[in-house]
Parts: structure tokens; sequence; C-alpha cells
């Protein structure tokens, strides 16, 4: 039996590093796709000469051309700009917005039956605009942002308390932004939540340093933004589409009425299987946290609003 089959869309930092998880991973076949000739195809041979020395079987091809990602059961949209000096959040919006638009119309016609996991930033408007331009189904259009502001969330409390990752679960919900919402009371070591270990100072400290972590990575790095945790995000995603397993992770997902919120893309836990969304179980929020993931959810349908999208 052959493998299943994921095209990644923009094959950047972020697009070839999660091509090359899938493969190490051996979860699927890849096509990687870009605007740019030669990107897609060099990267490509590059992660095909890779094979026989990490052994795995998968195979990778590079391609400009939509027919080649035909019949896929995942595609992976991280095409996009990132965020350049002068550029306003709203150039970038509308520069992203474009890229959105005609990446989702091919890749959707390509591959009607498929998952669309969404990446390109600004990720919870971008994943709006790309399930209602796709005409699809919201359960089978998800955004990835709640993955790896978890992950970074779990990084920062394993910083701290000098705990090993595996005893860490950290949980961040609401928009992949500033107006991100980390749950200190849903995020334990050993099962112990940190509201529990931790002064509230140092908690709020932790939750600081979740929210800005992405711009942590910019400052140093200097030029363009954060891949490898990203790509590792967008990777645990796949697997658990791809393997139907029904692993919960925060994902950025369409609701209609769970918690309060209605017509917005935001991360909160979902399961995930082969039809996408499989059930977004409710978590019990306090009035605190309810409040704020609300106003999360607020600037982004504000933001959505402003592209005449909603309703
Ligand atoms: P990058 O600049 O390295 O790669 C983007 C790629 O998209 C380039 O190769 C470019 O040629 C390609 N591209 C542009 N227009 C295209 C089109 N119409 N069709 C196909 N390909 C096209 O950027 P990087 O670092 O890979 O980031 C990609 C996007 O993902 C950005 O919007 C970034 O902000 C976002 N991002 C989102 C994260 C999240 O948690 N949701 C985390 C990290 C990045
Ligand atoms: C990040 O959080 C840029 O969204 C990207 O690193």
């Amino acid at each position: 039996m052959g493998y299943p089959k994921v095209t990644v869309v923009g094959a950047g930092q972020v697009g070839a590093t999660a091509a090359q998880l899938l493969l190490l991973h051996d979860v699927a076949d890849v096509v990687m796709i870009d605007v740019a000739e030669g990107l897609p195809q060099g990267k490509a041979l590059d992660l095909m000469h890779l094979r026989s020395i990490e052994r795995f079987e998968p195979t990778i091809v590079g391609t400009n051309d939509y027919a080649d990602t035909a019949g896929s059961d995942v595609v992976v949209i991280t095409a996009g700009l990132p965020r350049k000096p002068g550029m306003t959040r709203d150039d970038l919006l509308a520069a992203n917005s474009a890229i959105m638009r005609s990446v989702i119309a091919q890749a959707s016609q390509a591959s009607p039956d498929a998952v669309f996991v969404c990446v390109t930033n600004p990720l919870d408007i971008m994943t709006y605009l790309a399930w209602k331009e796709s005409g699809l189904p919201s359960q089978r259009v998800i955004g990835m942002g709640g993955v790896l502001d978890s992950a970074r969330f779990a990084y920062a409390i394993a910083s701290k308390t000098g705990a090993p990752i595996s005893e860490i679960e950290a949980l961040a919900m609401g928009a992949h932004g500033d107006a991100m919402v980390p749950m200190p009371r849903f995020s334990t070591v050993n099962g112990v939540p940190i509201t529990q270990l931790l002064d509230q100072s140092d908690v709020e400290a932790l939750v600081e340093r979740t929210i800005f972590g992405g711009a942590e990575v910019v400052a140093l790095l200097k030029t363009g933004s954060a891949f490898y945790a990203p790509a590792g995000s967008i990777v645990a995603m796949v697997r658990s589409i791809i393997g139907d397993t029904g692993d919960t992770h925060p994902s950025c997902v369409y609701l209609d009425g769970q918690y309060g919120i209605e017509d917005v893309y935001l991360s909160v836990p979902a399961r995930l299987g082969r039809g996408g969304v499989e059930d977004i179980p409710v978590m019990p929020l306090d009035d605190d946290e309810l409040d704020a993931l609300q106003a999360s959810a607020q600037t982004v349908a504000q933001a959505v609003d402003s592209l005449g999208l909603r309703g």
C-alpha cells in the first residue's frame, strides 16, 4: 500500500522543514509547491538525496503546477510573506490575503477531499479566509497556531521550573498573536497546575514569554521568523489527521457557539482525525478565562470584518 499524499504549499523555511519532518517520520509522500521556479524542485531533490542516508521510504516532488498536487489527503498552506521592516499589519493582511485566495482556489480544486491546514499569518484571519473562499465544510479547514503557542508555554515552564519537558503539559488558546490566551490553570508539571507551584508574578512572566515567544525568535534571527517548532507543530497535526487518531490538539477551528463565540476561527482544543475536526470538547473555563478568550475572539472578528468576510 502506498503512502498518503500531503501537499505543502510554500517551499520556504516553514514549508520545507515541515516537508522534511513528514519524510523523516515516514508520514506521507510529499508534493511541495511554490511560485518561485526551481525552489521547490531544488529542495525536493536535496531531500531525495537524503533518503538513502536517513532510510525513509516516502518521496517528495517539487513543482510549480497544481496538477501535481491532485488528490492530496492533506494540504498544508505556508505560502505567504513575513512582515518586513516598514510594513504594517494591514499591509501584511492585504498581501497574504491575495496569496491565500489564489492558493486555496487552486489547491481545493485539485484536492477537493483534502483536509487543509493553514499556517500563513495572520493565522486566525487567513484560516477564516481559506474556509470562506474554499466553500469546504469548516471541519476540513484548520489552522496551526495553538500547538506552537502551547509548545512555547511548555518551554517557558520547563525553563522556570527545571522540570523535564516530558512532565509538562501546557495549553495556550485564542488568537495566534498578541491576543493569545495561555491557560496556567490547565498547564501542569507532573499533573500539578503551575498556579499551585509558582507565584502569581512568575506565572504572569511565563504567560508574557509565551505570548511574545515568536517575537523573541524574530529579534534573535533578525531576518525571518521561527520555523523548526512551527514545522513540528504542523506535522503533529498532520499525523493525527492522516492516522485518524482523534488526538486532541489546540487547533485553530471554526467556532459556532462554543465558549459563547460565533463565526470566528480561534485556537481551542479539538480532536483531529481523517475528517479534520472530529470534535471540539469544551474546556471548563472559569469566568476570567472565558472573558479573556472572548476578548481574543473579538480582536480576530474585527480583523475578519475588515476584509468583509463574516456573516
Ligand atoms: P518564507 O518566506 O521562508 O516562505 C514563504 C514561501 O511562500 C516562499 O518560498 C514564497 O515563494 C512562497 N509563496 C509566496 N506566494 C506564494 C504563492 N502564491 N503560492 C505558493 N507559494 C508562495 O516564510 P516562512 O518562514 O516559511 O513562513 C511562511 C508563513 O507562515 C508566513 O506567513 C509566516 O508568518 C507564517 N508562520 C506562521 C506560524 C504559525 O504558527 N501559524 C509559525 C511560523 C510562520
Ligand atoms: C511565530 O509565532 C511568526 O507566527 C510565527 O513564530
